[in-house]
């Protein structure tokens, strides 16, 4: 057993979140990760109220254990938050607020209920700001990661949100995808670590085969960070870039953002249809660097599983047996 301050805090039982992903998240995904004793969350910013009622109450009757749900700040509607705090989930997960949303009253309304909050933010400043909110626990964020991002790499931005915002806990979040992964990250003083692109290729992921494959597929070194698909699709996203596929979608429009602009109305379909029929080549495609690291589709239980076992045997073992006197 790895017990550290999140786990004490959110009653888990082992110091791994699964990152609530919009668009690749399942109810099924949601509570395996719950029941293997990490913390399933769910990515809501696609869904409408009645539908998060709709998930959340599938999740509960999947899991005893406790979940997350996932909105992101900046394009969240007062229903959708609405339903979020009535279903009453163990967390609230947030993440890329504008500037002029009341994070102190965001966390307040989630509190009043008993749901903790966790917050992920991209730089020093924005934790510290998050902390002051009343986050329960801050995700430090790095470039590494799939979806959107800031620029700051996982091993520089995790060791200085942690010192920033002590004694909150802090999890790792961007380039982890076993147990390697969270060893480090625990010594770089995280208390956990959120996981995505890993939990992408799992059976109860809702990612299409296709795109489970191309993760499987990829060394890692055939991403872009970029505002293309922001661009393409006209999301006004604060502070974010996104790490995507460099595919032939990609490859059309870079450098060409003016055009793509004047194009929305034929490419945005074209794209989604491409997404929905999972065409690798005309799809955006989020994911991140630790694709190198996935070689297999895994059960999300797992996923957990393997990544305590091998952090496990690294801490207990391999590290101790360096130090001598
Ligand atoms: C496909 C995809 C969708 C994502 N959607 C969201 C989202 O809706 N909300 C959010 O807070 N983070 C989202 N993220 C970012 C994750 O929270 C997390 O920071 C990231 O996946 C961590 O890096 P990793 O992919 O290397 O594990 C998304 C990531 C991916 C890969």
């Amino acid at each position: 057993m790895i017990k550290t301050a999140f786990t004490e805090l959110l009653a888990v039982q082992h110091p791994i979140a699964q990152a609530g992903m919009g668009g690749a998240t399942s109810p099924e995904l949601v509570a395996a990760v719950s029941n293997a004793g990490g913390l399933g969350i769910l990515g809501a910013s696609d869904h409408e109220a009645a539908a998060i009622h709709e998930l959340a109450h599938v999740i509960r009757s999947r899991t005893k254990r406790p979940y997350g749900i996932n909105l992101l700040l900046h394009g969240a509607d007062d229903d959708q938050m609405q339903a979020v705090l009535d279903v009453r989930p163990s967390v609230l997960s947030t993440a890329w607020p504008r500037d002029d949303q009341d994070l102190g009253a965001i966390f307040a309304s989630a509190h009043e209920r008993g749901i903790k909050v966790l917050h992920m933010v991209p730089t020093v400043a924005d934790a510290a700001k998050a902390a002051a909110a009343g986050a329960d626990v801050i995700i430090a964020q790095g470039t590494d990661g799939g979806g959107h991002i800031g620029l700051l790499g996982t091993a520089v931005i995790v060791p200085m949100v942690a010192r920033e915002v002590a004694p909150t806990p802090v999890l790792a979040a961007g380039g982890i995808a076993d147990g390697r992964g969270l060893a480090a990250m625990l010594a770089l003083g995280a208390a956990g670590v959120l996981v995505g692109t890993r939990f992408l290729v799992t059976p109860e992921s809702s990612l299409h085969a296709a795109f489970k494959k191309l993760i499987i597929d990829s060394d890692g070194s055939d991403t872009i960070v970029t505002d293309l698909a922001d661009i393409m699709l006209g999301t006004d996203w604060p502070g974010a870039v996104e790490r995507i596929a460099r595919n032939r979608v990609v490859e059309r429009w870079l450098g060409r953002t003016n055009e793509l602009r004047r194009r929305r109305d034929e490419a945005v379909p074209a794209m989604r249809e491409a997404r929905r029929a999972g065409d690798v080549d005309e799809a955006i495609v989020y994911y991140g660097q630790s694709a190198a690291l996935i070689h297999e589709v895994m059960p999300a239980g797992e996923v957990v599983a393997e990544m305590i076992r091998e952090a496990e045997s690294i801490l207990r073992e391999r590290l101790p047996s360096l130090v001598s006197d």
